[in-house]
């Protein structure tokens, strides 16, 4: 099949699997018309198609094949330096009001934007494929999954988007069935042909210097230009289920939200849910995937970075996880502090910007405690232990599928997702919050959430370890106005009202004077969790701090941990002075929001402040 435009700028031949859906094809058709690619190949999901890409890919230098002995059927790809992290000054919510968007998101008028969209999508897939890549989120055709299709030039985000969804010939006939979908368009922004038909030679990783992440909220759609990086290209991801899906939830009643979920199971056998939103790089992959060191716990994964969740028919919120697989931070990532990540990445992955052994091998800082004694750095330069730099980049990523992962939990993909017990807020923050602390009661616990700030990482452009605003750990992620978001969460508050889960605010990364940190962390965590739910179950009195509730001593297991009591006190210490301080900066970060701020949220800022006294 051919599709030829009139005036004969575009033929590109068809492959793959067939569109029956009227409206799809004709999408694909106009992108086509516009973006002028050479070849057009629908993806039908297949592993055939899969290795055909990664050959592909190995050839034209994107991806690097590891040693097939020590990491079967994985790859190793090296991005441009300049295109490794989320760009969130280059994210826009294009809805039809500024107010809409909201003050923490950037908003350009959608007729503009669009016009500025046309013209550097214009011709931007020459010479390239054009790929065809329908996706569920969520088990295919379960009551709370939603179908997109999403249009690339880049097979590196096929082959992720492999990975990270349920993608291919079933989530294309849920569109042909007639289910709502959500367009999506990417090109990295380097034509192969100049607009006087010469011809270039490819890059290992294309992209553009101009880069625009782009949604419209109102009509549901998603543009991405110049970047081939995961959190900017693979638009199931953030673009679709996080903010264009914070948007449906808005509208249809639920959330989606940037948490992990997980099962955990006490040593009397009881099974609870608990879902934890903390800031990119704050450690979701970890928790989703902890190891408890306390005996008779055990935790299994459900999802490590996103939850859809919605009131179930008897009144508790149920959470599904919309991915498929783990887009994860690799440095940090080892035996000692998450081996069940380690184990998860024997085989079938796609590293980006990880260091190479001689050995054709993976290595990044953390992953083993010896460190070789020569590497190929991300960028492909020789590297030993005294370079001065580290061999991996500190946003670099493994992408692989959820259910290689020991700890997955056979309900993973629960088509009606799991109850939940506990709603956990975490940031990094080196000072001021303590270890634990339970909210008072839903509301708090929503401005808990609304008022987290944290040290920015490296999952974003911008100085890393800046304190800021990080709400919900939905700063990046949200699709609408945030005050309307919390507001949204109020009201979630009261349908779910006596089965709504408990929230509790936590901070693993506390530092002392000496600046390291208070806390072990990673597999200690579930101490944590341990007290939350026998709070939840009634089991434990509190301390009321002006916070929050505080662990009685006596109530935290504290067994085999060589902590001091110093340290522990500095772990839990409210300092009035610091948070009175903190509740001004929050005044101040409330009054962009004006008259759209519930009044709820100045109620309990009031309320910390009397608290604080
Ligand atoms: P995510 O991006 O939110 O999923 O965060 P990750 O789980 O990938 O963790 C990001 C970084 O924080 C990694 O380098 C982890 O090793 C580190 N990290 C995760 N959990 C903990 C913890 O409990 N304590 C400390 N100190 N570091 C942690
Ligand atoms: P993370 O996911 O939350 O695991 O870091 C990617 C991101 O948020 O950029
Ligand atoms: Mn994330
Ligand atoms: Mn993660």
């Amino acid at each position: 099949m051919t599709i030829t435009d009139p005036d004969a700028r575009t033929a590109a031949t068809m492959s793959g699997a067939e569109i029956t859906d009227e409206a799809l094809a004709a999408w694909v058709r106009e992108i086509a018309e516009l973006t002028q690619p050479d070849a057009i190949h629908v993806c039908d999901g297949s592993q055939e198609e899969y290795d055909r890409l990664t050959d592909e890919l190995v050839e034209a230098g994107t991806f690097i094949r590891l040693d097939e002995s020590r990491r079967p059927r994985s790859f190793l790809a090296r991005s441009e330096p300049s295109d490794v992290a989320r760009v969130e000054s280059r994210t826009f919510i294009c809805s039809e009001k500024e107010v809409d968007a909201g003050p923490t998101n950037n908003w350009v008028d959608p007729a503009q934007m669009r016009a500025e969209l046309a013209e550097v999508f214009a011709g931007s897939m020459r010479g390239r494929t054009m790929y065809v890549v329908p996706f569920s989120m969520g088990p295919v055709g379960g009551p709370i999954s939603r179908v997109g299709v999403e249009l690339t030039d880049s097979p590196y985000v096929v082959v992720s988007m492999r990975i990270m969804t349920r993608m291919g010939a079933e989530a294309l006939a849920q569109v042909g069935r007639g289910a709502d979908w959500v367009p999506a368009v990417h090109s990295v922004g380097m034509p192969l042909v100049d607009d006087d038909g010469l011809r270039r030679e490819d890059v290992p990783w294309p992209c553009n210097d101009t880069k625009y992440i782009v949604h419209y909220p109102e009509t549901r759609e998603i543009w991405s230009y110049g970047s081939g990086y995961g959190g900017n290209a693979l638009l199931g991801k953030k673009a679709y289920a996080l903010r264009i899906a914070s948007v449906l939830g808005r509208d249809e009643g639920w959330l989606a939200e940037h948490m992990l979920v997980l099962k955990i199971t006490g040593p009397d056998g009881r099974v609870y849910h608990l879902a934890a939103a903390f800031p990119s790089a704050c450690g979701k992959t970890n928790l989703a995937m902890l190891r408890p060191t306390i005996p008779g716990w055990k935790v299994e994964t459900i999802g490590d970075d996103i939850a859809w969740m919605r009131p179930g028919e008897d009144g508790r919120l149920y959470a599904i996880n919309p991915e498929a697989g783990f887009f994860g931070v690799a440095p940090g990532t080892g035996e000692m502090t998450n081996p069940t990540a380690v184990a998860a990445l024997e085989h079938d992955v796609v590293f980006t910007n990880v260091a190479l052994t001689d050995d054709g091998d993976v290595w990044w800082e953390g992953l083993t405690d010896e460190v070789p004694a020569h590497l190929t750095d991300w960028q492909g330069q020789a590297w030993t232990p005294d370079s001065g730099r580290p061999a991996a980049h500190p946003n670099s990523r493994f992408t692989v599928r959820a259910d290689q992962a020991p700890s997955i939990a056979p309900e993973w993909e629960d088509l009606g997702g799991v109850p939940l017990d506990v709603i956990l807020f975490g940031g990094r923050r080196a000072t001021n919050v303590p270890l634990v602390a339970e909210s008072f009661d839903w509301e708090h616990g929503v401005f808990i959430g609304a008022t987290v700030s944290s040290e920015q990482t490296a999952a974003a452009e911008g100085a890393v370890g800046a304190l800021r605003r990080d709400p919900f750990a939905m700063l990046p992620f949200c699709g609408y106005n945030m005050a309307d978001y919390w507001g949204h969460w109020l009201a979630m508050g009261e349908r779910l009202g006596s089965h709504a889960p408990r929230i509790f605010q936590v901070n693993w990364f506390r530092k002392g004077a000496d600046g390291s940190y208070l806390w072990p962390g990673f597999g200690d965590n579930a101490r944590v969790l341990e007290w939350a739910l026998r709070r939840v179950n009634g089991e434990v009195d509190a301390v009321e701090a002006p916070t929050g509730r505080l662990p009685r001593p006596q109530d935290l297991n504290l067994e085999g941990l060589e902590l001091t009591d110093e340290q522990l006190e500095a772990l839990f210490a409210v300092d009035r002075a610091s948070w009175l301080a903190e509740a001004d900066l929050t005044e101040e970060y409330f009054a962009q929001f004006g008259d759209r701020l519930p009044a709820e949220m100045t109620r309990q800022l009031d309320q910390l402040r009397a608290r604080l006294g």
